[in-house]
């Protein structure tokens, strides 16, 4: 699958990807992605291989005008509800996106998520795309409300993704967005 903007192409990823994700997933700017840390370009060309199978959920972001990835956008179909079994809808899809710092600030983060949440909306059978988002991301936090996402709460102490200097775990607290498919225009 291929979306199309403006300025962007968003496409599945390619074995030659591997230096421009390195450039931003070497040392990944927030503690959510820190998981996903690519420590040598060896690695990033692995990581493109398991990559390669994603044609409909992950997509790399990259500038029309040459090419290059300058981020990522991916978000999965899962059920909604808690405590469902197997066979519940898989309706609801929560984003993820990162862009190379050098890439922000330019309205690519929102060209792109606009164009992802309309494709999931209109093709993928969207009911409800929620974000999580650190209390201390701001970007990221103004990004949902650009998307006309609503803040729907605060959970204290939420989630930890790093360890404190005496290893015990770094709890952040996290804010949740929503938006429903009848409210996207
Ligand atoms: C969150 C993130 C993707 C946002 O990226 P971004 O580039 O700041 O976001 P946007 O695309 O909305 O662009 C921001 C600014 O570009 C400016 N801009 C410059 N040229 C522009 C243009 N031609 N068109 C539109 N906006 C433009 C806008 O003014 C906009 O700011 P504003 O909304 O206050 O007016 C980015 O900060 C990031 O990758 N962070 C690290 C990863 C992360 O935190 N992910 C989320 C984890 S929860």
């Amino acid at each position: 699958m291929i979306i199309e903007t403006e300025r962007l192409i968003l496409r599945p990823f390619l074995e030659t990807d591997a230096e421009d994700v390195y450039e931003y997933l070497k040392e990944p700017s927030v503690n959510c992605f820190a998981c996903m840390k690519l420590n040598s370009l060896d690695e990033a060309k692995k990581e493109m291989k398991k990559r390669l199978g994603e044609t409909d959920y992950y997509f790399a972001i990259t500038l029309k005008e040459n090419g290059k990835v300058i981020g990522e956008i991916d978000a999965y179909p899962e059920s909604g509800e808690p405590h469902t079994d197997e066979n519940a809808i898989r309706d609801t899809f929560s984003p993820c996106w990162m862009l190379n710092e050098k890439y922000q600030g330019n309205g690519y983060a929102f060209e792109a998520a606009h164009a992802f949440f309309d494709y999931l909306f209109r093709k993928k059978g969207a009911r409800r795309i929620y974000a999580y988002t650190e209390d201390y991301n701001f970007s990221s936090q103004h990004l949902c409300e650009k998307l006309g996402m609503r803040r729907e709460g605060v959970f204290l102490e939420f989630v930890s993704f790093v360890k404190n200097p005496d290893g015990t775990p770094k709890y952040e607290n996290t804010i949740q967005y929503a938006i429903l498919q009848k409210e996207w225009k």
